[in-house]
């Protein structure tokens, strides 16, 4: 499975900071945002990443990962010339998927906690896998409506009259099909591809499937400053008390068998004298241990 991270969109709700820097190049607490999906796709084993975002914002991209075999990843970079759709991101990365699957993960989405991406992860056949999440504002989302033995019977996005509470949060899982499907799909009337309208599809040829995340995940959106503020506190008050980081892509990449431990030995010495080195510095250790 190859993964997508869609890091583009023109940040205005953010603005003056996206006059600075791009949306998810901004810190949530300790790091670029865009560390957070980062790391979600290298936990559930994924390694041969796109990284799509504007013209403008691609090199800085490209200057905080590289090619990603610092990290044991193989990073490519293309660029999405005007923001026309989250499912753009498939016709724009065709060459790099290939004839794989793809996960596509939004740059803003932060996830923490469960184990039900792993097993999504691990039972990917074929079809599409999306999520719903329980959110008291489920308007401002695609939108997931269950019939009563739990099988997704309609999306929508962003409905004003949202048939249930079920989010569907921005990762999703496709097999080959998701190229097509996208190539023969028209824009909506806001003039995007609407990955809602690549779910429905999926939906109508019976190879949906739907996962609830339940209580105790956490799901955020960094993409106002109030819910970037709120996303900094929560991954400061977690980190603080359990002393493990959210989002630390080198951790997953050494925790995956995708970096050796002379690997991230090499890579710590690199890094200056900062909480983040140490932190790095104490997995290692708690690596050579074995513990
Ligand atoms: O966060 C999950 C939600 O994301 C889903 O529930 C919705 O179904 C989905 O449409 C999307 O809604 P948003 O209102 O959050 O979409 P937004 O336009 O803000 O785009 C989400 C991210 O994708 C954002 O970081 C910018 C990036 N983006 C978006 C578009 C439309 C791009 O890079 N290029 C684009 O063309």
């Amino acid at each position: 499975m190859k993964g997508i991270i869609l890091a583009g969109g023109a940040g205005s709700r953010l603005f003056p900071l996206t006059l600075v820097a791009s949306k998810q190049l901004q810190p949530v607490y300790d790091k670029p945002m865009v560390y957070y999906p980062l790391t979600t796709l290298i936990e559930n084993g994924i390694r041969e990443i796109c990284l799509i975002s504007t013209p403008q914002d691609l090199p800085r991209f490209r200057q905080l990962f590289g090619d990603g075999s610092a990290w044991g990843l193989r990073i490519d970079y293309r660029e999405q010339a005007k923001p026309e759709g989250i499912a753009q991101a498939f016709l724009i990365a065709e060459s790099f998927i290939g004839k794989d699957p793809v996960t596509l993960v939004l740059g803003d989405n932060i996830f923490y906690g469960g184990d039900v991406f792993q097993r999504a992860f691990r039972d990917f056949k074929e079809g599409g896998v999306i999520f719903g999440y329980r959110v008291h504002d489920p308007e401002r989302y695609g939108v997931v409506e269950f019939d009563k033995t739990g099988k997704a019977i309609s999306i929508e996005e962003k409905p004003k009259m949202p048939k249930s509470n079920y989010a569907v949060p921005g990762l999703y899982l496709f097999d080959n099909e998701v190229v097509s499907i996208t190539r023969n799909m028209k824009p909506s009337a806001r003039g995007e591809l609407e990955i809602t309208d690549v779910n429905v599809e999926y939906l109508r040829r019976g190879k949906l499937r739907v996962c609830t995340l339940g209580r105790g995940f956490a799901w955020l959106d960094a993409g106002t400053s109030t819910s970037l503020h709120e996303a900094s506190a929560y991954v400061q008050t977690v980190e603080k008390r359990s002393g493990i980081k959210i989002g630390c892509p080198e951790e997953a990449a050494f925790r995956q068998g995708f970096l050796s431990f002379e690997s991230l030995k090499h890579l710590i010495a690199k890094l200056p004298k900062c909480e983040y080195r140490q932190y790095l510095e104490e997995v290692a250790a708690e690596a050579a241990r074995g513990s």
